[in-house]
């Protein structure tokens, strides 16, 4: 009898105490030991000092006011931006959650988010590449942010300056705060589907494709830029400006890269691969006659367009079908 007492008011005194002070743990899993692997693989990317996203990740500290966030992130696949099915086609960096890495996150949030045991640190640096010379840098027109406009799309064209003809092998964004200038998609000439040369984040290094795109001398380079205004600006007016680098061949590539929409029926030309597709609307993609799709992707959110590419790109014969109201941009490479 004496002994059941104690146990009840001891019990009593534990959860009482602990739930005044923390929530009560009742997660298998805690953020050092099993959530932070998950976020390092997906997350860390964007969600640290030097990426895009308004918080970081990489510590207790940071992620623990974030916890009940980041799980309905996940469970409602807004995060990480990535929103291709898995499919039978392996995709470039692929950024998908497994079901499990999901569980861990929603039980790790639900059940008190606890922090784990300190591992001692062990982290081992990443070897940074020294970027590669590039043929032509072009500096993009500064851009003002002005408070209340959380996102804004611009359009510009560039003087390459060139006065021969040239082949594009490929491009990327640098130089600029990743938060502030989030992506560019890159045309020849002026901005038409036709046109496509790509997008990239600026935080994701070099565009290359083993073929060519022409630009003839005196052509124009075109962009549009995503430029976003994280809240973590408050107030304040801010500016920015990047670079586009490109890199060039003086002679016609084996294969040169070609873009169409999505609408556009008729064969592709004979040997052609499919390098990738920007979406702008969900879509299931095939090649004629095939059941299998080549890409289905469930979301085009405007605020992250994203240039799917295939592993290795894709040999097609014949048409891509991907149903009548679907829209975005392929990109394929032909002799
Ligand atoms: C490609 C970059 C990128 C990756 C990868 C990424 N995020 Fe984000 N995340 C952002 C940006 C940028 C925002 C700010 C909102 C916006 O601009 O869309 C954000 C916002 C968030 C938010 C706040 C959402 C809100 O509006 O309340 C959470 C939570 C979050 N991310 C969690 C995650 C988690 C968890 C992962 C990994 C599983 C992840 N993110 C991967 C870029 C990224």
């Amino acid at each position: 009898m004496k002994k059941k007492n104690l146990i009840l008011l001891f019990c009593c005194a534990l959860t009482s105490g602990k739930a005044e002070a923390h929530d009560i743990i009742s997660s298998r899993y805690s953020y050092r030991e099993h959530v932070l692997p998950i976020l390092e693989a997906h997350c860390v990317r964007c969600h640290s000092p030097e990426g895009p996203a308004p918080f970081r990740l990489t510590s207790y500290l940071d992620a623990r006011p974030q916890a009940v966030a980041i799980k309905e992130e996940v469970l409602l696949r807004n995060m990480p931006p990535w929103y291709a099915e898995e499919g039978q086609q392996g995709l470039i960096g692929e950024h998908r959650l497994s079901a499990a890495e999901v569980d861990i996150i929603v039980e790790w949030a639900s059940g008190g988010a606890p922090e784990g045991k300190r591992t001692p640190g062990g982290k081992t640096l990443e070897k940074i590449k020294p970027p590669e010379v590039a043929d032509l840098e072009l500096e993009l027109p500064e851009q003002i942010l002005v408070p209340g406009k959380q996102r804004e799309t611009v359009r510009l064209t560039l003087d390459t300056g060139l006065s021969e003809t040239v082949w594009i092998t490929g491009w990327e964004l640098s130089g600029a705060r990743a938060d502030l200038l989030r992506s560019a998609s890159l045309y020849r000439v002026r901005i038409a589907p036709e046109n496509y040369l790509g997008t990239r984040m600026s935080i994701d290094g070099k565009l290359s494709w083993a073929a060519g795109a022409k630009l003839e001398a005196g052509e124009d380079l075109a962009l549009s830029i995503l430029y976003t205004r994280p809240w973590t600006l408050g107030d304040k007016r801010e500016s920015v400006r990047g670079r586009l680098r490109i890199w060039l061949s003086k002679t016609r590539p084996q294969r040169l890269l070609h873009a169409r929409t999505l609408g556009e029926t008729g064969d592709l030309p004979p040997g052609s691969r499919l390098f990738g597709v920007l979406p702008s609307t969900p879509m299931k993609l095939k090649a004629s006659g095939e059941t299998e799709d080549l890409l289905a992707i469930f979301a085009a959110p405007g605020h992250w367009p994203l240039l799917y590419r295939f592993n290795e790109p894709l040999k097609i014969s014949g048409k891509l079908e991907a149903g009548p109201k679907t829209r975005g941009i392929v990109l394929y490479t032909a002799p």
